[in-house]
Protein backbone atom coordinates (compact mmCIF):
# COMPACT_ATOMS: atom_id res chain seq x y z
CA UNK A 1 0.00 0.00 0.00
CA UNK A 2 1.41 3.41 -1.01
CA UNK A 3 0.09 6.52 1.31
CA UNK A 4 2.87 9.19 -0.88
CA UNK A 5 1.17 10.67 -3.67
CA UNK A 6 -2.36 11.53 -4.57
CA UNK A 7 -4.97 9.04 -5.84
CA UNK A 8 -7.34 9.76 -8.77
CA UNK A 9 -10.12 7.21 -9.18
CA UNK A 10 -11.87 7.92 -12.66
CA UNK A 11 -14.86 5.78 -13.09
CA UNK A 12 -15.31 4.44 -16.95
CA UNK A 13 -11.64 5.04 -16.98
CA UNK A 14 -10.77 2.62 -20.06
CA UNK A 15 -12.37 4.39 -22.82
CA UNK A 16 -13.56 7.49 -24.57
CA UNK A 17 -13.75 10.67 -21.78
CA UNK A 18 -12.54 8.67 -18.75
CA UNK A 19 -9.13 7.48 -20.38
CA UNK A 20 -8.56 10.87 -20.67
CA UNK A 21 -9.30 12.33 -17.93
CA UNK A 22 -6.93 9.53 -16.53
CA UNK A 23 -4.03 10.81 -19.18
CA UNK A 24 -4.55 14.73 -17.83
CA UNK A 25 -4.74 13.48 -14.22
CA UNK A 26 -1.87 11.40 -14.50
CA UNK A 27 0.26 14.23 -15.90
CA UNK A 28 -0.77 16.32 -13.29
CA UNK A 29 1.01 14.28 -10.90
CA UNK A 30 -1.72 11.55 -9.53
CA UNK A 31 -1.71 8.16 -9.23
CA UNK A 32 -4.55 6.85 -10.95
CA UNK A 33 -6.99 4.36 -10.21
CA UNK A 34 -8.92 3.51 -13.57
CA UNK A 35 -12.13 1.86 -13.01
CA UNK A 36 -14.22 -0.19 -15.72
CA UNK A 37 -16.90 -2.58 -15.94
CA UNK A 38 -16.58 -4.50 -18.86
CA UNK A 39 -13.89 -2.80 -20.72
CA UNK A 40 -10.53 -4.37 -18.91
CA UNK A 41 -7.94 -4.98 -21.50
CA UNK A 42 -8.40 -0.89 -22.55
CA UNK A 43 -8.24 -0.06 -18.80
CA UNK A 44 -5.08 -2.22 -17.90
CA UNK A 45 -3.35 -0.99 -21.00
CA UNK A 46 -4.25 2.47 -20.09
CA UNK A 47 -3.40 1.82 -16.33
CA UNK A 48 0.05 0.10 -17.46
CA UNK A 49 1.04 3.24 -19.41
CA UNK A 50 1.03 5.89 -16.29
CA UNK A 51 3.36 5.60 -13.67
CA UNK A 52 2.38 3.73 -10.70
CA UNK A 53 -1.25 3.33 -11.92
CA UNK A 54 -3.83 0.19 -11.43
CA UNK A 55 -6.96 -0.56 -12.48
CA UNK A 56 -10.06 -1.50 -10.30
CA UNK A 57 -13.54 -2.92 -11.20
CA UNK A 58 -17.14 -2.79 -10.92
CA UNK A 59 -20.47 -2.35 -12.01
CA UNK A 60 -21.86 0.66 -10.73
CA UNK A 61 -25.55 -0.68 -10.77
CA UNK A 62 -24.80 -2.64 -7.99
CA UNK A 63 -23.93 -1.77 -3.99
CA UNK A 64 -22.13 -4.78 -3.91
CA UNK A 65 -19.74 -4.37 -6.36
CA UNK A 66 -19.12 -0.88 -5.23
CA UNK A 67 -18.66 -2.00 -1.65
CA UNK A 68 -16.25 -4.46 -2.83
CA UNK A 69 -14.81 -1.19 -5.25
CA UNK A 70 -14.14 0.61 -2.25
CA UNK A 71 -12.33 -2.78 -0.16
CA UNK A 72 -10.19 -2.61 -3.15
CA UNK A 73 -8.99 0.81 -3.06
CA UNK A 74 -8.09 0.82 0.69
CA UNK A 75 -5.98 -2.10 -0.34
CA UNK A 76 -4.01 -0.61 -3.29
CA UNK A 77 -4.24 3.03 -2.16
CA UNK A 78 -5.22 3.54 1.14
CA UNK A 79 -6.36 6.69 -0.52
CA UNK A 80 -8.41 8.73 -2.71
CA UNK A 81 -8.47 12.90 -3.21
CA UNK A 82 -9.78 13.25 -6.35
CA UNK A 83 -12.62 11.47 -7.37
CA UNK A 84 -14.12 11.39 -11.19
CA UNK A 85 -17.66 10.65 -11.55
CA UNK A 86 -17.51 10.16 -14.97
CA UNK A 87 -18.99 6.67 -16.11
CA UNK A 88 -22.55 6.87 -17.81
CA UNK A 89 -24.67 4.68 -19.65
CA UNK A 90 -27.45 5.19 -22.76
CA UNK A 91 -30.36 4.12 -24.23
CA UNK A 92 -31.29 5.80 -27.54
CA UNK A 93 -34.56 4.99 -28.05
CA UNK A 94 -38.50 7.66 -28.13
CA UNK A 95 -40.16 6.86 -24.62
CA UNK A 96 -43.23 5.35 -26.45
CA UNK A 97 -40.65 2.36 -27.76
CA UNK A 98 -38.71 2.08 -24.22
CA UNK A 99 -39.50 -0.70 -21.71
CA UNK A 100 -38.53 -0.73 -18.19
CA UNK A 101 -35.41 -2.51 -17.77
CA UNK A 102 -33.36 -0.18 -20.68
CA UNK A 103 -35.23 2.78 -17.91
CA UNK A 104 -33.58 1.15 -14.72
CA UNK A 105 -30.11 0.39 -16.44
CA UNK A 106 -29.89 4.29 -17.42
CA UNK A 107 -31.20 5.23 -14.16
CA UNK A 108 -29.13 2.82 -12.54
CA UNK A 109 -26.14 5.10 -12.85
CA UNK A 110 -27.38 7.78 -10.67
CA UNK A 111 -27.66 5.54 -8.07
CA UNK A 112 -24.46 4.25 -8.33
CA UNK A 113 -22.65 7.38 -8.46
CA UNK A 114 -24.57 8.65 -5.43
CA UNK A 115 -23.64 5.41 -3.38
CA UNK A 116 -20.01 5.12 -4.34
CA UNK A 117 -19.30 8.90 -4.06
CA UNK A 118 -20.48 8.47 -0.50
CA UNK A 119 -18.14 5.78 0.74
CA UNK A 120 -15.60 8.10 -1.36
CA UNK A 121 -16.05 10.70 1.23
CA UNK A 122 -16.47 8.39 4.55
CA UNK A 123 -13.60 5.91 3.20
CA UNK A 124 -11.16 8.61 2.35
CA UNK A 125 -12.10 12.22 1.77
CA UNK A 126 -13.69 12.83 4.91
CA UNK A 127 -10.90 11.60 7.49
CA UNK A 128 -8.51 13.48 5.37
CA UNK A 129 -10.87 16.52 5.42
CA UNK A 130 -9.71 17.58 1.88
CA UNK A 131 -10.95 16.65 -2.10
CA UNK A 132 -12.06 17.16 -5.38
CA UNK A 133 -15.01 15.30 -6.73
CA UNK A 134 -15.97 16.11 -10.43
CA UNK A 135 -18.93 14.67 -12.31
CA UNK A 136 -19.31 14.11 -15.78
CA UNK A 137 -22.78 15.41 -16.67
CA UNK A 138 -24.09 16.40 -20.02
CA UNK A 139 -25.84 19.14 -21.97
CA UNK A 140 -28.47 17.12 -22.93
CA UNK A 141 -29.35 17.37 -19.38
CA UNK A 142 -29.97 21.19 -19.55
CA UNK A 143 -31.37 20.98 -23.31
CA UNK A 144 -32.87 18.30 -23.28
CA UNK A 145 -32.54 15.79 -26.51
CA UNK A 146 -35.68 13.33 -28.02
CA UNK A 147 -34.84 10.26 -27.71
CA UNK A 148 -32.51 10.07 -24.53
CA UNK A 149 -35.65 11.06 -21.49
CA UNK A 150 -34.01 8.46 -18.99
CA UNK A 151 -30.16 9.74 -19.90
CA UNK A 152 -31.67 13.36 -19.77
CA UNK A 153 -33.00 12.85 -16.34
CA UNK A 154 -30.05 11.34 -15.14
CA UNK A 155 -27.57 13.99 -16.14
CA UNK A 156 -29.75 16.92 -14.79
CA UNK A 157 -29.75 15.41 -11.76
CA UNK A 158 -25.97 14.38 -11.51
CA UNK A 159 -25.92 18.48 -11.76
CA UNK A 160 -28.27 18.83 -8.92
CA UNK A 161 -26.54 16.11 -7.08
CA UNK A 162 -23.21 18.24 -7.65
CA UNK A 163 -24.83 21.80 -6.12
CA UNK A 164 -26.16 19.72 -3.01
CA UNK A 165 -23.42 17.74 -2.55
CA UNK A 166 -20.99 20.80 -2.27
CA UNK A 167 -23.74 22.66 0.20
CA UNK A 168 -23.72 19.52 2.03
CA UNK A 169 -19.90 19.46 2.82
CA UNK A 170 -19.75 23.54 3.48
CA UNK A 171 -16.71 24.06 5.81
CA UNK A 172 -15.01 21.72 4.70
CA UNK A 173 -12.20 21.60 1.96
CA UNK A 174 -14.06 19.18 -0.31
CA UNK A 175 -15.25 20.57 -3.65
CA UNK A 176 -17.73 19.33 -6.02
CA UNK A 177 -18.76 20.39 -9.44
CA UNK A 178 -19.90 19.20 -12.84
CA UNK A 179 -18.94 19.56 -15.97
CA UNK A 180 -21.20 19.29 -18.56
CA UNK A 181 -19.45 18.12 -22.68
CA UNK A 182 -21.16 18.96 -25.31
CA UNK A 183 -21.26 16.48 -28.11
CA UNK A 184 -17.45 14.84 -28.24
CA UNK A 185 -15.91 12.52 -30.61
CA UNK A 186 -15.97 8.74 -28.54
CA UNK A 187 -17.71 5.55 -29.14
CA UNK A 188 -20.60 7.36 -27.53
CA UNK A 189 -21.60 9.53 -30.19
CA UNK A 190 -20.42 7.35 -33.08
CA UNK A 191 -23.03 5.49 -32.86
CA UNK A 192 -25.13 8.49 -33.31
CA UNK A 193 -27.04 8.35 -37.08
CA UNK A 194 -25.78 10.64 -39.67
CA UNK A 195 -28.38 12.53 -39.94
CA UNK A 196 -28.53 13.23 -36.00
CA UNK A 197 -24.78 14.22 -36.36
CA UNK A 198 -25.18 16.85 -39.10
CA UNK A 199 -28.01 18.31 -36.93
CA UNK A 200 -26.17 18.62 -33.95
CA UNK A 201 -23.20 20.35 -36.13
CA UNK A 202 -25.31 22.59 -37.15
CA UNK A 203 -26.59 24.01 -33.60
CA UNK A 204 -22.59 24.40 -32.22
CA UNK A 205 -20.75 27.88 -33.03
CA UNK A 206 -17.41 26.09 -33.21
CA UNK A 207 -19.07 23.79 -35.82
CA UNK A 208 -17.07 20.53 -34.88
CA UNK A 209 -17.37 18.27 -32.40
CA UNK A 210 -14.90 18.34 -29.24
CA UNK A 211 -12.09 16.14 -28.41
CA UNK A 212 -11.98 14.09 -25.29
CA UNK A 213 -9.18 15.40 -24.08
CA UNK A 214 -10.62 18.87 -24.35
CA UNK A 215 -13.29 17.66 -21.57
CA UNK A 216 -10.41 16.27 -19.73
CA UNK A 217 -7.92 19.68 -19.28
CA UNK A 218 -10.74 21.06 -17.40
CA UNK A 219 -11.21 18.28 -15.60
CA UNK A 220 -8.16 18.67 -14.30
CA UNK A 221 -8.26 21.89 -14.11
CA UNK A 222 -10.93 21.50 -11.36
CA UNK A 223 -9.17 18.87 -9.74
CA UNK A 224 -6.14 20.76 -9.31
CA UNK A 225 -5.61 24.56 -9.38
CA UNK A 226 -9.88 25.32 -9.17
CA UNK A 227 -9.31 26.07 -5.36
CA UNK A 228 -12.88 28.69 -5.61
CA UNK A 229 -14.72 27.26 -8.13
CA UNK A 230 -17.43 25.25 -5.95
CA UNK A 231 -21.05 23.53 -6.87
CA UNK A 232 -20.67 24.73 -10.47
CA UNK A 233 -21.65 23.19 -13.91
CA UNK A 234 -18.98 24.01 -16.84
CA UNK A 235 -19.64 23.56 -20.09
CA UNK A 236 -17.70 22.67 -22.71
CA UNK A 237 -19.47 22.56 -25.39
CA UNK A 238 -18.19 25.20 -28.53
CA UNK A 239 -20.64 27.44 -27.96
CA UNK A 240 -24.11 25.65 -28.11
CA UNK A 241 -25.41 26.01 -24.52
CA UNK A 242 -24.28 28.79 -21.64
CA UNK A 243 -25.87 27.86 -18.90
N1 LIG B 1 -19.36 11.55 -25.79
C1 LIG B 1 -20.15 12.57 -25.59
O1 LIG B 1 -20.49 13.31 -26.52
C2 LIG B 1 -20.62 12.92 -24.20
C3 LIG B 1 -21.32 14.11 -24.04
C4 LIG B 1 -21.78 14.46 -22.78
C5 LIG B 1 -21.52 13.64 -21.71
N2 LIG B 1 -20.84 12.48 -21.89
C6 LIG B 1 -20.61 11.66 -20.70
O2 LIG B 1 -19.23 11.40 -20.58
C7 LIG B 1 -19.04 10.17 -19.87
C8 LIG B 1 -18.08 9.30 -20.66
O3 LIG B 1 -18.67 8.97 -21.90
P1 LIG B 1 -17.84 8.61 -23.21
O4 LIG B 1 -18.34 9.49 -24.28
O5 LIG B 1 -16.39 8.56 -22.91
O6 LIG B 1 -18.43 7.17 -23.56
P2 LIG B 1 -17.93 5.70 -23.21
O7 LIG B 1 -16.55 5.51 -23.75
O8 LIG B 1 -19.03 4.81 -23.66
O9 LIG B 1 -17.83 5.70 -21.62
C9 LIG B 1 -18.80 5.26 -20.76
C10 LIG B 1 -18.08 4.59 -19.59
O10 LIG B 1 -19.03 4.30 -18.58
C11 LIG B 1 -18.71 3.03 -18.06
N3 LIG B 1 -19.94 2.39 -17.57
C12 LIG B 1 -21.13 2.33 -18.20
N4 LIG B 1 -22.02 1.65 -17.45
C13 LIG B 1 -21.36 1.28 -16.31
C14 LIG B 1 -21.73 0.54 -15.16
N5 LIG B 1 -22.96 0.02 -14.98
N6 LIG B 1 -20.80 0.36 -14.19
C15 LIG B 1 -19.55 0.85 -14.35
N7 LIG B 1 -19.14 1.54 -15.42
C16 LIG B 1 -20.05 1.75 -16.40
C17 LIG B 1 -18.12 2.22 -19.19
O11 LIG B 1 -17.25 1.25 -18.65
P3 LIG B 1 -16.92 -0.13 -19.43
O12 LIG B 1 -16.64 0.23 -20.86
O13 LIG B 1 -15.74 -0.67 -18.72
O14 LIG B 1 -18.14 -1.00 -19.29
C18 LIG B 1 -17.38 3.29 -20.00
O15 LIG B 1 -16.02 3.35 -19.64
C19 LIG B 1 -20.42 9.56 -19.70
O16 LIG B 1 -20.93 9.85 -18.40
C20 LIG B 1 -21.24 10.28 -20.74
O17 LIG B 1 -22.60 10.33 -20.40
C21 LIG B 1 -20.38 12.10 -23.11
Amino acid sequence: MSDERPVALVTGGGTGIGAACCRALAEEGFRLAVHYRSSEESARKLAESLPDAFTTRADLASGEEIDALIADLKEKAGRVDVLVNNAGYNVNAPMLSMGLDDYDAVAGMARGTWYLTKLVLRRFMLRKKTGRIVNISSVVGHTGNPGQIPYTMVKAGLDAFTKSLSQELAGRDILVNSVAPGFIDTEMTTELPEEVKAAILSRIPQQRMGSADEVADVVAFLATRASYVNGSVVHVNGGMFGG
